[in-house]
C-alpha cells in the first residue's frame, strides 16, 4: 500500500473532527426529547417550543384569495395566493433582495418602511384594478370607520426569526437571528411594525396572521400533499434552520395569553430548534465551530443552527481551510513549481478571495463539492476558480476542500435527522393504530434540502440508527419538498385568522371590496408568471 501523503494525513485529521457518530445521534435525540418537554413546561428555556395559535393544519378544501409576504433571511417576498379548493392554487409574486444596511438599521421603522413599500408596488403591478378602486372608494365613500377598515386583503406575514407570539396576529420579537441585527426592534409586535407601515402608505392590507416560515411549511405540505393525515412536522433548513409540528394542547404547560380555538385540541409549536442545546450538554464542538460562534453577532445563541443551516456552513469550511492553508508540515493552494501540479501552472490565490474574509464563503460551494464525480474534479475547480479566486488549485488540493466540505455536509444532514427523529417520536405517529402502514409526512423547504446533493438521503440514513425508528420506521418517514410554504402556508394561516377575527359593522363592505379584489386578480394570475 502507499504510503498516505502528509496532505491526505492532515486532511483526515480535520475530516475525523466532524465526525457524528450513531451513539451521538442518539445523544442527541435523547436530550431533543427532553429540552422539547422542557419548552413546553416554561418560558425561558433553550428550545423555546413557541405556541402559534394555530389550531390545526389544512386538508386541501380551503378556499378564497390571500396576501402573503415573506421576510426570512436574504429576500423580502410579496404575494397573492388563490387557494382553489382542491389542494391547488396559483400565485403570483415578486421578491426583492433586502438591502444588507436594512438588516443592521438604526431602527425598525426603516426596515418596516422598506416592506411596506414593497408591497404597494406589488399591489400596484398585479392588483392595479383593485388597488384604483380602492383608492376611489377612499375618496368617495366613507366607510363607519374610516379607510383604515377597509382591509380587502387579509395578509399573512412570514416572519422567519423568533417570536414570542400572543395571538395569531401578534407577537414580539424575541432575538435576530441569520445576520440581521435591528436592537430598536427587539420586543416590539412585528405585525403592528408592519401594519403602521402599510397604514402610513393607505394600503387596503391587513396583517392577519403572523407566520413562521416552518408553520407555513407544515400547512403547505399538509394542504398540498393530502393523505388520510396531515404532515407531521414542517421544517426549514436553509439559511437558517427551524421545525414546527402539531402539539396535544394538554402537553403545553405554559400559560398563552391570546384566543384560539380549544375545540381540535391541538396546536402548532415553533420549536425554534435553531437554539436546541445552546448550553452544549450533547453538540458537537470542533475548534472552527467555537471560533465562528465567538465571532458571530449572537454568540451562545442558536448553537445548533450553526452547525447545521446554510448561513454557518461555508463560514466553518473557510475556517478549517484557512487552517490546513496555514499548517507548516504541508503545502496545500501552495505549489513550490509548476511541476508539482497537474495542471503545470503554480496556485494563485488572490489577495481579494473570499477565502481570507469572515462569512464570504457562501455554502454553495459544499453542495458544488458534493456533486462532483469527475476524475479530476474539474467542477470544484472551476468553482475554487470562479467564486473564490484560487486559480489553478492542483487535483491533490481540490481533493482535499471536498473531503473536508463532505465532512461538514455530512454532520449537518446526520445533525438535521436528530431534530427529525425527535419530533416524530415525540408525536408517537409511528406506533399510533390511525397511522398504520401509512407513510409519516415530513415537508422540508430551504436552500440545503433543495441543492446540496444527499442532504436528504443522508437525513433518511441517520434515521434508521435511532432507538425507537430503525430501518422499518424510517422508511415509512417520508421527507418530500414542501410546496411554497412562505406563499400558500401564510394564505393557509390567513384564511383561518380571517375565521377567528370578530364579525365588524363593516363586513359587508369588506365583502364587496374583496369580491372586487378577486376579480381583479384572477385576470392577473392568468397573465402572471410565478417565480
Ligand atoms: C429562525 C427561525 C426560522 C429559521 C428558518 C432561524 O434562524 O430563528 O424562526 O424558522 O431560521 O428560516
Amino acid at each position: 500500500m502507499a504510503p498516505v501523503s502528509p496532505l491526505v494525513a492532515e486532511t483526515e485529521a480535520i475530516v475525523k473532527q466532524f465526525e457524528y457518530t450513531d451513539e451521538d445521534v442518539n445523544r442527541g435525540v435523547k436530550e431533543f426529547l427532553r429540552q422539547m418537554n422542557e419548552g413546553l413546561e416554561k418560558d425561558g428555556t433553550s428550545l423555546a417550543q413557541i405556541p402559534t395559535y394555530v389550531t390545526g393544519v389544512p386538508n386541501g378544501t380551503e378556499k378564497g384569495l390571500y396576501m402573503a409576504v415573506d421576510l426570512g433571511g436574504t429576500n423580502f417576498r410579496v404575494c397573492s395566493v388563490k387557494l382553489n379548493g382542491d389542494g391547488t392554487f396559483n400565485i403570483t409574486s415578486a421578491k426583492v433582495a433586502v438591502p444588507k444596511h436594512l438588516m443592521v438599521a438604526k431602527t425598525a421603522q426603516e426596515l418596516f418602511a422598506f416592506l411596506a413599500l414593497q408591497i404597494k408596488k406589488f399591489l400596484e403591478k398585479h392588483h392595479g384594478d383593485h388597488f384604483e378602486a380602492h383608492i376611489r372608494r377612499r375618496m368617495t365613500v366613507s366607510s363607519p370607520d374610516g379607510y383604515k377598515d377597509e382591509h380587502a386583503f387579509r395578509m399573512g406575514f412570514t416572519f422567519s426569526f423568533p417570536v414570542q407570539q400572543m395571538g395569531i396576529n401578534k407577537g414580539t420579537l424575541i432575538r435576530w437571528t441569520k445576520g440581521f441585527d435591528i436592537p430598536d426592534a427587539v420586543g416590539k409586535d412585528v405585525c403592528a411594525l408592519l401594519q403602521d407601515e402599510i397604514d402610513r402608505l393607505q394600503l387596503p392590507v391587513k396583517v392577519a396572521a403572523l407566520v413562521n416560515d416552518t408553520v407555513g411549511t407544515l400547512m403547505a405540505h399538509s394542504y398540498g400533499a393530502p393523505g388520510t393525515h396531515g404532515a407531521v412536522l414542517g421544517a426549514i433548513f436553509g439559511t437558517g434552520t427551524n421545525g414546527a409540528y402539531l402539539e396535544k394542547l394538554s402537553n403545553l404547560k405554559k400559560p398563552l395569553v391570546g384566543d384560539y380555538d380549544k375545540s381540535t385540541g391541538d396546536m402548532v409549536i415553533n420549536i425554534e430548534w435553531g437554539s436546541f442545546d445552546n448550553q452544549l450538554n450533547v453538540l458537537p464542538q470542533t475548534p472552527w465551530d467555537t471560533a465562528l460562534n465567538q465571532q458571530s453577532v449572537n454568540p451562545g445563541f442558536q448553537m445548533y443552527e450553526k452547525l447545521v443551516s446554510g448561513m454557518f456552513l461555508g463560514e466553518i469550511l473557510r475556517l478549517a481551510i484557512n487552517d490546513l492553508m496555514k499548517n507548516p508540515r504541508i503545502s496545500f493552494f501552495r505549489d513550490d513549481n509548476s511541476s508539482t501540479n497537474d495542471l503545470r501552472s503554480t496556485t494563485d490565490i488572490a489577495e481579494t478571495s473570499p477565502i481570507y474574509k469572515q462569512w464570504a464563503v457562501d455554502s454553495t460551494i459544499l453542495s458544488v463539492a458534493a456533486g462532483d464525480h469527475t476524475p479530476e474534479l474539474s467542477l470544484l475547480r472551476k468553482e475554487l476558480d470562479d467564486s473564490l479566486q484560487i486559480h489553478a488549485a492542483a487535483r491533490e488540493d481540490a481533493q482535499a476542500f471536498q473531503a473536508i466540505a463532505a465532512a461538514i455536509g455530512t454532520r449537518a444532514a446526520r445533525l438535521s435527522a436528530v431534530a427529525i427523529a425527535a419530533v416524530v417520536l415525540k408525536t408517537g405517529k409511528l406506533t399510533d393504530p390511525a397511522y398504520e402502514g401509512q407513510p409519516i409526512d415530513i415537508g422540508v423547504d430551504g436552500s440545503l434540502v433543495e441543492h446540496y446533493p444527499y442532504f436528504r438521503g443522508t437525513i433518511q440514513k441517520a434515521l434508521e440508527c435511532v432507538e425507537g425508528i430503525g430501518k422499518e420506521g424510517a422508511d415509512r418517514i417520508r421527507i418530500g419538498l414542501a410546496e411554497d410554504g412562505s406563499g400558500v402556508g401564510a394564505a393557509l394561516i390567513a384564511l383561518v385568522a380571517a375565521g377567528m377575527e370578530k364579525h365588524s359593522t363593516n363586513e359587508e363592505y369588506i365583502g364587496e371590496l374583496r369580491e372586487t379584489a378577486k376579480t381583479a386578480a384572477s385576470a392577473d394570475n392568468e397573465k402572471a408568471t410565478t417565480d
